[in-house]
């Protein structure tokens, strides 16, 4: 039996590290695509060569076209315009509707059977668009938002607490926006409900920080956003699929009623298996949770419907 076939299309600083952890976790074998010249290329031959160091067995390789893609189990879409200081997600959709367009068609194509895992911003409104493009079913089209968002307030309430991130569990669920929502009432360290142990203006202040976690890292970097966690988070969601573990993660998933929400990508906790969304896992939601969901679900219709079609 093969290894599987992750590709990764767009090899800047999000998908190189996306196949970084891959391969430091020995997932399969590794496509890069990018349009520039050379660098696909330099980012799988420079880690490739550090197999023999960490000691993982796999093939990577980096291509300026699609046909290496053919017969991926997994494709990971990073590829578009990053945000710069000052600039919303929602900014770039129109740039990245047709890089994403484009993508989606090539890969789609080539592997007909395969799960897409959408990480370009904005985020659920591209999920939306890569659905539509591929005609994949909704189990194998799903968005990367909500383990990173959920991996920020686990760490920063880590910090405030000074105990092990292992003990912190937290769900962020809704939109891939500062309107997200990281559900207090479900996050726990230990089992014990943070507002047992933290006082309300700090859990306000950590969900704060939560919301506009993404922008933090973009005005520290100046030229760019984020890439070790949302790769991590993207390596976690890929083994979850290809290891068929029923993790549930919350992940940008197509919506058809649950949470009172239809034909739209929004984040929430899904169950994670070899047929990728194999579950939308609805929980229980307070009057004021629901509004909170609401909201953020009006921001997505919103930028939404800038796409062209
Ligand atoms: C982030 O939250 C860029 O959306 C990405 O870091």
């Amino acid at each position: 039996m093969g290894r599987p076939k992750i590709s990764i299309v767009g090899a800047g600083n999000v998908g190189a590290t996306v196949a970084h952890w891959a391969a430091a976790k020995e997932l399969g074998d590794i496509v890069l695509v990018d349009v520039i010249e050379g660098l696909p290329q330099g980012k799988a031959l420079d880690l490739w060569e550090s197999a023999p160091v960490e000691g993982f067995h796999l093939k990577i390789v980096g291509s300026n076209g699609y046909a290496e893609t053919e017969g991926s189990d997994i494709v990971v879409i990073t590829a578009g315009v990053a945000r710069k200081p000052g600039m919303s997600r929602e900014d770039l959709v129109q740039t990245n509707q047709k890089i994403v367009t484009e993508v989606v068609d090539q890969v789609a194509s080539r592997s007909p059977q395969s799960i897409l895992i959408m990480v370009t911003n904005p985020l659920d409104t591209m999920a939306y668009l890569a659905k539509r493009v591929s005609g994949f079913p909704k189990n194998r089209v799903l968005g990367q938002a909500g383990v990173l968002d959920t991996a920020r307030f686990r760490s920063f309430i880590a910090q405030e607490l000074n105990v092990s991130v292992e003990n912190v569990q937290a769900f962020v669920l809704g939109g891939h926006g500062d309107e997200m929502v990281p559900l207090v009432r479900y996050t726990t360290v230990s089992g014990i409900p943070i507002t047992e142990l933290l006082p309300p203006e700090r859990i306000t202040a950590l969900v704060e920080r939560t919301r506009k976690g993404g922008g933090e890292i973009v005005s520290l970097l100046k030229t760019g956003s984020a890439y070790y966690a949302p790769g991590a988070a993207v390596a976690q969601m890929i083994e979850a699929i290809l290891k068929d573990k029923k993790l549930i993660l919350p992940c940008s998933c197509y919506l058809e009623g649950e949470y009172g929400l239809r034909d739209i990508y929004f984040g929430v906790p899904a169950k994670l298996g070899s047929g990728g969304v194999e579950e939308v896992i609805q929980v229980r939601l307070t009057e004021e949770e629901k509004a909170a969901l609401n909201r953020s679900a009006d921001l997505i219709r919103e930028t939404m419907s800038a796409l062209q079609f």
